[in-house]
C-alpha cells in the first residue's frame, strides 16, 4: 500500500499461501491463465518448477539481527501491514506477528513495544480473536488501536458495548490530557475513524485522554501499567498526526532507539547468506524485476561466484531491458550470468496463437524447457534464491497460522526430506517494497530497474491483441517506449502503478501527405493503483497525451492512431489480455 491509502472496510483480502512452484497468488506457475503476480515471483516459480523443487523450507523465523523491535500483532485489519510501515519509517524495526503470538516468545524475541492493529471483530464475535492476558502486565508496554483497545479494555473488566452502526470516516478528535502519546500534538486533530463497538467505561485504572462527539473515550491511558489506546487510526494518511502518536508510543514511551535502516539490514544479511552457504552453488531466476534483481546483487555480495543468475531472453520484454540487465550485472557486476537468448523458440511457439490463455500457458510452459536445460548444465546446485518479500511471508504465515507452523514443524522435527535438493535463500523476506528500492539504490542498482514499474511475467505478448510475431512485437515495443519515455519526462513515471502501450488489432483509416493511410491502432493505459487489485485510470495531462500520440504515429511505422483507455479495474483488468 502506498501513501494514497483509502480505508473501504477494515476487512481483509484473503490470499493463498505460496506454495512451491506456485506464484505468490496460489496459482499454478504455468495454470495459464491470468495471475496478478508480481512478475519476479512468476518467473522464480518457473524455475522452481523446472528444479523439481520441495516445499520451502523457511526454518529461520526472525530476522538476523536483533535491533530494538516493535512488534505488532495482526488481528486482521487491512491496516495492519501499514502500521509495521509507518513504524519503520521511524526507523525502528517491526514486525507482524499473529494476535495471539505469546508473551513469552514476545519476551525471547525482546521486542520494546507491542501494537494492537485493528480488525473487523467485534469483541462479542464467539470467534473473536485474543491476545495473551500476559500482555497486560505492563512488562512491555502496549498500545491498542481500534479493536485492539476495545480487546484491552473488555479484558480489564471496562464496558465495551456493540453498537448497530459502525462509526466509520473522518472525525474531529479533542486531546484531554497533553503529553505521553500526544507530546507535542495540537489540542483539535482530524482522525481517521473505523469502529464498530464503543467503550462506556473504562476498566479500572484507565483515564480518557482524547475525546470526540461520538466517544467520549478516542484515547485510553494507564500509564502506571504501561497500556495505551487510541479508536482511531495513526496509521492511515488522513489522521496527519498519526506518525507523532506513533512516534511518542514507540521511541517516547517504550524507549525504543531510532537506529534502524532497511541498509543496515544488508551487512548482517550478507554475512548470514555467507554463513549459510559456505562452499555450496546457489541459482537464481532474474526476470527483469527489482526484486529479483535486488535478491542476487545481495546474494552475490556474500559468495561471489558460487552464485548463477539465469535471464531467460524471451523477447517478450521491453526496449533495452535485456540490454540494461546484461551490462549492470555482467560488466557492470561481474555475476556469473547465463543470459539465454530464446527469442525464436518462444516466437516459435507462439505463432498463431490468439488466446490470451493459451499465450500464457505456452510461455509459462517455454519458460520451464529453458530453465531445466540450462539447469541440467549447472550440475550440482545446492540454494535457490528468491526476492520473496515481507507482505508475501506474513501473508503466508498469519492467513493460515496454523496449518504453516504445523508445515514448518514438520520440517523442524521430521529432518529433510530425502529427495530436498534445495533450500531457500530468501534475502528480501523482511523488507518491503520500498525498502527494497532503497535497498537496490544503495547497492549501485540502475534506477531504471530499481524503480521499474510491475511489467507481466508474459510480457509484451499480452499487449498485443491476438497474434504475436516479430514485426508486431518490434511495432509495440517501439510505441512503448516512447509511452514511458514521454512519462519518465513528464515527472509522472514513479506516481503511476504502470503506464504503457497495447497494439491493438484494429486498423484504421488515415491521412499522410497526400495518400490515405490503412494502419495499427495502438492504445495507451495508464493506471494508479495501491496493489493491482483495484485501479483507476490516470487523468493523464492532455499535453502529455499529445506528444506520446504524435509522437507514436510520427516515428513507429505502421501506426497512425492513438487512443487513450479511460476505463478503471474493476469492471475492466489492467492489462488487455
Ligand atoms: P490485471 O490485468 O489482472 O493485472 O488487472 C493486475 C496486475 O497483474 C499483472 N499481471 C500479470 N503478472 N503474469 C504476471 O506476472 C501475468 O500473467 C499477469 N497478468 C497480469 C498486471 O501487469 C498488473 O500489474
Amino acid at each position: 500500500m502506498t501513501e494514497s491509502t483509502d480505508p473501504h472496510s477494515d476487512d481483509r483480502k484473503a490470499r493463498p499461501p505460496t506454495e512451491r512452484g506456485r506464484t505468490v497468488h496460489g496459482e499454478a506457475a504455468n495454470a495459464g491463465h491470468r495471475v496478478l503476480a508480481p512478475d519476479d515471483a512468476e518467473v522464480e516459480a518457473y524455475l522452481e518448477q523446472a528444479l523439481h523443487a520441495p516445499p520451502p523450507q523457511r526454518v529461520e523465523t526472525e530476522a538476523p539481527e536483533r535491533p530494538d523491535a516493535v512488534a505488532i500483532l495482526d488481528f486482521g485489519s487491512q491496516f495492519a501491514q501499514l502500521i509495521a510501515r509507518r513504524v519503520r519509517e521511524l526507523n525502528v524495526y517491526s514486525e507482524l506477528l499473529p494476535h495471539d503470538t505469546p508473551m513469552a516468545e514476545l519476551e525471547r524475541r525482546g521486542v520494546k513495544a507491542v501494537i494492537l492493529s485493528g480488525g473487523p471483530s467485534s469483541v462479542y464475535d464467539a470467534e473473536a480473536p485474543k491476545a495473551d492476558p500476559a500482555l497486560w502486565s505492563g512488562r512491555i508496554p502496549v498500545l491498542g488501536i481500534c479493536y485492539g483497545l476495545q480487546l484491552m479494555a473488555h479484558e480489564l473488566g471496562g464496558e465495551v458495548v456493540p453498537s448497530t452502526r459502525r462509526e466509520y470516516g473522518p472525525a474531529s478528535v479533542t486531546i484531554t490530557e497533553a503529553g505521553g502519546l500526544f507530546d507535542g500534538v495540537e489540542r483539535e486533530q482530524p482522525v481517521w475513524m473505523s469502529h464498530g463497538d464503543s467503550i462506556l467505561r473504562p476498566p479500572e485504572g484507565f483515564h480518557a485522554t482524547a475525546q470526540t462527539d461520538s466517544t467520549p473515550y478516542a484515547g485510553l491511558a494507564d500509564p502506571g501499567r504501561n497500556l495505551y489506546g487510541i479508536q482511531f487510526h495513526p496509521e492511515v494518511v488522513h489522521t496527519p498526526m498519526g506518525r507523532d502518536v506513533l512516534r511518542n508510543f514507540v521511541v517516547g514511551v517504550a524507549g525504543a532507539r531510532p537506529n534502524w535502516t532497511p541498509a543496515n539490514l544488508v551487512d548482517t544479511t550478507v554475512a548470514e547468506i555467507g554463513q549459510r552457504v559456505g562452499a555450496g552453488h546457489v541459482i537464481c531466476a532474474l526476470s527483469g524485476g527489482v526484486d529479483s534483481a535486488v535478491a542476487a546483487t545481495l546474494v552475490h555480495r556474500a559468495i561471489g561466484d558460487q552464485l548463477t543468475c539465469i535471464y531467460v531472453d524471451h523477447g517478450l520484454m521491453r526496449k533495452r531491458e535485456s540490454e540494461l540487465l546484461r551490462v549492470t550485472f555482467e560488466r557492470d557486476l561481474g555475476m556469473n550470468l547465463v543470459m539465454v537468448d530464446a527469442r525464436e523458440r518462444f516466437l516459435r511457439r507462439l505463432a498463431g496463437v490468439e488466446d490470451p490463455e493459451e499465450k500464457r500457458r505456452i510461455i509459462g510452459d517455454e519458460f520451464i524447457r529453458v530453465f531445466e536445460e540450462e539447469a541440467a548444465k549447472l550440475g550440482q546446485i545446492d540454494f535457490l534464491t528468491q526476492g520473496t518479500l515481507y507482505p508475501d511471508v506474513i501473508e503466508s504465515t498469519t492467513a493460515e497460522t496454523k496449518t504453516a507452523q504445523k508445515i514448518k514443524t514438520h520440517h523442524n522435527v521430521g529432518g529433510l526430506p530425502p529427495d530436498l535438493r534445495f533450500q531457500l535463500i530468501e534475502p528480501l523476506r523482511y523488507l518491503f517494497k520500498d525498502e527494497v528500492r532503497r535497498v537496490g539504490l544503495e547497492l549501485g542498482l540502475p534506477e531504471a530497474m530499481v524503480q521499474r514499474q510491475p511489467f507481466p511475467g508474459p510480457g509484451l505478448a499480452i499487449r498485443i491483441i491476438g497474434e504475436v510475431n516479430g514485426e508486431r512485437l518490434e511495432t509495440l515495443r517501439e510505441a512503448d517506449w516512447i509511452v514511458i519515455d514521454e512519462i519518465k519526462a513528464a515527472g509522472l513515471y514513479r506516481s503511476l502503478w504502470q503506464s504503457f502501450a497495447i497494439l491493438t488489432p484494429v486498423r484504421s483509416v488515415g491521412v499522410m501527405g497526400d495518400g490515405r493511410t490503412y494502419a495499427n491502432v495502438v492504445a495507451i493505459r495508464a493506471v494508479t493503483s495501491d496493489d493491482g487489485m483495484t485501479a483507476d485510470w490516470a487523468r493523464l495531462p492532455y499535453e502529455v497525451l499529445a506528444k506520446i500520440s504524435s509522437r507514436i504515429v510520427n516515428e513507429v511505422p505502421g501506426v497512425n492512431r492513438v487512443v487513450y483507455d479511460i476505463s478503471s479495474k474493476p469492471p475492466a483488468t489492467i492489462e488487455w489480455e
